[in-house]
């Protein structure tokens, strides 16, 4: 074997969900277990790349020859993601809390028995995704952004494409019929500038080695 398609090159990979705090015991999160970002990363440093991964709390292991940076909040996740940069290629597979509780508690909210339960006010959080994807001199040449959708796949995932401002998008059905949140299968579409590949299902370990392949030869 010759040398490593992705060596000398630098691959920054979210995964994971993020953590918002309500008080210090209790969190608002997105279901994640981070198998398929995980398996990116691996699948990525197989290929040569250093690879830093941003992840959110998850119970797998950190693949070997991988950079973890360990987060726990969206806002924390484009803090590492800004600090890991310059990167050849960005792949966004963190399930990302969309909001964050505006003013969590520092102490832990108690129950008052009788009492009403405490408002909740939430903020938006930023989008890494679409940040990292902004046009400047730090921005990756390669931006793969993911899409969970529960239907009309395609005209959803070809739409954020255009409104994250990345390259790609990697669209998978996460209907609970399909049994793929948290299961060790994937099947995913690739949505880029020319087009949509419908991919086979595949463990999640085999859509990463494609994937990681594809960026190998898009970085080539
Ligand atoms: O907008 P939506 O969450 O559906 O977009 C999914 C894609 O955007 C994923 O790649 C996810 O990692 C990324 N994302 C992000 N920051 C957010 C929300 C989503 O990077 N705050």
């Amino acid at each position: 074997s010759g040398p490593k398609p992705l060596a000398g090159r630098h691959a920054l990979v979210t995964s994971g969900p993020t953590h918002e705090p309500i008080d210090p015991v209790r969190y608002i999160a997105n279901r994640s277990s981070g198998r398929q970002g995980h398996a990116i990363a691996a699948a990525l440093a197989g290929l040569g790349a250093r690879v830093t991964l941003v992840s959110g709390p998850v119970s797998i292991p950190t693949p070997a020859g991988v950079a973890l940076r360990a987060v726990e909040t969206a806002q924390q996740m484009l803090e590492a993601c800004a600090a890991a940069l310059p990167a050849d290629v960005a792949v966004f597979a963190a399930a990302v809390a969309d909001w964050r509780v505006a003013h969590a508690a520092e102490l832990k909210l108690k129950k008052t028995p009788g009492g009403a339960p405490p408002p909740l006010e939430l903020v938006a959080n930023p989008d890494i995704l679409a940040t990292v994807s902004r046009p400047g001199p730090a921005r990756p040449r390669l931006v793969v952004g993911f899409a969970a959708e529960t239907h009309e796949l395609r005209s959803h995932a070809e739409d954020k494409r255009r409104r994250k401002g990345c390259d790609w998008i990697v669209a998978n059905d996460v209907n609970p019929a399909t049994g793929i949140m948290g299961g060790s299968e994937n099947e995913v579409h690739l949505v880029t500038e020319t087009g949509i590949e419908d991919w086979p299902r595949l463990g999640k370990d085999a859509v990463a080695a494609r994937l990681a392949a594809r960026i190998a030869q898009a970085l080539a």
